[in-house]
């Protein structure tokens, strides 16, 4: 284990030194890194459950909730004939949706999403993160997004750092009802995200996504300030 020390620096003077008991660079690598696996999912590979349950252990006590409010459900799916259905339901709304799309964005995108779509069955898991409740019964629904999507963020992460990849996918919810009643999923319960798991197929190269300079997207004190002004 590193234990990384920090000065930090509050309004000119020294603050208290920080001692972090984790290796600072390693978070930050996993935060940058964590990326939508689609073709290195290996098929394959048997996944062991427990490595699921960690992860899921993980995703349910670390993230940010407001001491449970909205309760939080995984729902895992193994069974070869369950997931041959699922995934049924997934490639019908791909083709139902992007799968016909003409925009450029999602023309590019298309090669990897299809074969997700004509493959997600063959994942060893597929792991449905689901909530209690229903946003339109809340008065935000931000409210209750904020309270439990975090937690699929960090099942995401968890599974990253056990060697195992995913993406996160929402196609599937164009047949929620359907889905909800192939596995028994009773009628106050929300569908969230869809995750495929496997082990990623390669080394763990992946490189961070190409995205904007976050400057443009910070704000001080004032919209559209920004440091660099
Ligand atoms: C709400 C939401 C729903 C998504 N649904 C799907 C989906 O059903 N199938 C899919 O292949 N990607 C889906 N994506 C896209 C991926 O999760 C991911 O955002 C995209 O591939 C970019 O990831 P990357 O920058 O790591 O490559 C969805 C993303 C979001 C935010």
């Amino acid at each position: 284990m590193h234990f990384l020390s920090r000065e930090y620096f509050i309004h000119g003077t020294m603050s208290t030194e920080l001692i972090l008991n984790y290796d600072q660079d390693s978070v930050n690598h996993v935060l940058r890194t964590t990326r939508s696996v689609r073709k290195r999912l290996d098929f394959e590979r048997p996944v062991p459950d427990v490595l699921i349950q960690e992860s899921i252990d993980i995703a349910l006590n670390a993230a940010p909730g407001a001491a449970g409010m909205v309760p939080i459900h995984f729902m895992v799916i193994t069974d070869d004939e369950i997931k041959r259905i699922v995934g049924g339901f997934y490639r019908e709304a791909f083709l139902e949706g992007i799968g016909s799309s003409s925009s450029s964005s999602q023309r590019i995108k298309k090669p990897t999403i299809g074969y997700l779509a004509e493959n997600i069955e063959r994942s060893p898991a597929l792991v449905i993160h689901c909530a209690e409740g229903n946003p339109e019964d809340m008065p935000q629904t931000a409210g209750y997004y904020g309270q439990i999507l975090p937690s699929a963020w960090s099942f995401m992460l968890a599974l990253r750092v056990r060697g195992l990849g995913t993406v996160w996918t929402a196609l599937h919810l164009r047949y929620a009802q359907e889905i909800a009643d192939v596995l028994g999923i009773p009628n106050h319960i929300s569908q969230t995200v869809l995750f495929p798991v496997a082990f990623f197929k390669g080394e763990d190269n992946f490189s961070p996504p190409n995205r904007p300079e976050s400057q443009q997207f910070i704000h001080w004190n004032q919209w559209g300030i920004n440091h660099t002004d």
